[in-house]
């Protein structure tokens, strides 16, 4: 893994905006994983400010929703639907067919997962993942636990998730989220992890430590060969 401090909240966007560019000058279909939440904010927002200028950069690119809380209409203001519709799918004009995105309000979350699950080994795997640092050591949801999923799950969601900023305001909060696996995240080609907030010391210390636990489902980003994590400094 390959730690980077970056001054600030700006530079880490930008530093992160670069390399997502390197990798699609490679590759300009290239499957884009997409977390939501502050972290990815500002990278979004740079990617955003590109595509106005030059909307052909991003012509061919895919896009992947990492994870979504369950049972919140689609439209609605928390939900990662609306999140990555209006930062990135909208502004960089990423049309249906290269828009991959787990149904919150689907009546069946299973088969939703299932459908992601079948589209994303028919199309992938990812070829750069965008990822966030929970605060207790998530990777979407993949929540710490004994055991972890390789693939699209329904995922019970601990209190910490269920405390996150995206759903905090919310009387009824969801008790679930779809998430892509941990086989899905770290079949990825190359992984960004981006870690901002005050209430990231604690995981990125255990993170840090470079040991593999389950009860930090970070950790196994250890094993992957080509993860980028850029923290961003206060
Ligand atoms: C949330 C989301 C993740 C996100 C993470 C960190 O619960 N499920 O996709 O990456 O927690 O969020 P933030 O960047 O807001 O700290």
């Amino acid at each position: 893994m390959n730690i980077t401090y970056c001054k600030g909240y700006e530079a880490m966007s930008q530093m992160a905006a670069s390399l997502v560019n390197q990798e699609i000058e490679k590759k300009k279909d290239l499957l884009l994983g997409a977390a939501t939440g502050s972290s990815p904010a500002g990278l979004y927002a740079q990617l955003a400010g590109q595509g106005a200028e030059d909307p052909a950069c991003f012509g061919a690119l895919r896009i992947v929703k990492l994870d979504e809380w369950g049972g919140l209409p689609e439209n609605h203001p928390a939900s990662c639907e609306h999140y990555l519709r209006t930062r990135l799918v909208d502004p960089l004009n990423i049309p249906p067919e290269r828009y991959l995105s787990f149904q919150s309000a689907s009546p069946d979350p299973v088969a939703e997962c299932a459908r992601i699950q079948a589209a994303l080994d028919a199309s992938g795997p990812i070829d750069l993942c965008i990822l966030g640092l929970g605060s207790n050591g998530h990777l979407g949801f993949n929540e710490p636990a004994s055991q972890l999923e390789p693939h699209c799950h329904v995922a019970r969601l601990s209190e910490a998730s269920r405390g996150h900023h995206m759903v905090q305001a919310l009387s009824d909060k969801p008790a679930f989220g779809l998430t892509l696996g941990m086989r899905d995240i770290l079949l990825a080609g190359r992984i960004i992890l981006l870690v901002w907030g005050e209430n990231k010391a604690e995981p990125l210390r255990a993170l840090r430590a470079g040991k593999l636990t389950t009860q930090l489902p970070a950790s196994l980003l250890w094993l992957h060969r080509r993860v980028d994590c850029l923290i961003g400094l206060p």
